[in-house]
């Protein structure tokens, strides 16, 4: 049998900012673990923690209590990374590209996830919570 081995971690993490930081632990522990180098690591470690950022701020509105989510599925030759929060959510086509020629205080997050993992797909309806999943490979091929 030819089956590709899959594995799977789920986090449940409260919504508070200094738990950002056990996540980018978590994430270097788990893509190490799976073979990426140090620069997709570091890549993969900006990017979790600004779609965790968003989770807690926009989705949980760092509310007391609230948890959001996370589940890091890896396999030889990815890792696949969702964040997902049950908050107010956001209508998609709200959210503009940043114009990089008139420097401005935020709106840089998912811009930046974009530039940094190979493949990201948002789901995300007003009332409905945002799902973020975001993919690195391992090899070149992406
Ligand atoms: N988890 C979420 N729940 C609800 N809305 C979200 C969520 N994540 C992002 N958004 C919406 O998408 C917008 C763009 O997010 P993005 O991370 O690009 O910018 P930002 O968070 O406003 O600023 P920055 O990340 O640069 O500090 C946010 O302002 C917010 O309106
Ligand atoms: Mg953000």
């Amino acid at each position: 049998m030819n089956m590709m081995q899959m594995d799977e971690f789920k986090l449940t993490v409260p919504s508070k900012p200094e738990y950002v930081g056990v996540i980018r632990l978590t994430l270097a522990a788990i893509a190490s673990r799976v073979g990426f180098d140090i620069e997709k690591i570091e890549d993969m470690k900006v990017a979790v923690a600004e779609a965790c950022t968003n989770a807690i701020i926009h989705g949980c509105h760092c509310e007391h209590g609230k948890n959001f989510n996370i589940d890091f599925v890896s396999t030889e030759e990815k890792l696949t990374i969702l964040v997902y929060d049950d908050g107010e959510g956001c209508y998609l086509d709200n959210i503009e590209e940043p114009d990089l020629t008139k420097p401005k205080e935020g709106g840089l997050g998912i811009f930046i996830i974009k530039s940094l993992m190979d493949d990201v797909e948002i789901k995300s309806e007003k009332g409905k919570g945002m799902m973020i999943k975001m993919i690195k490979y391992l090899g070149d091929e992406a």
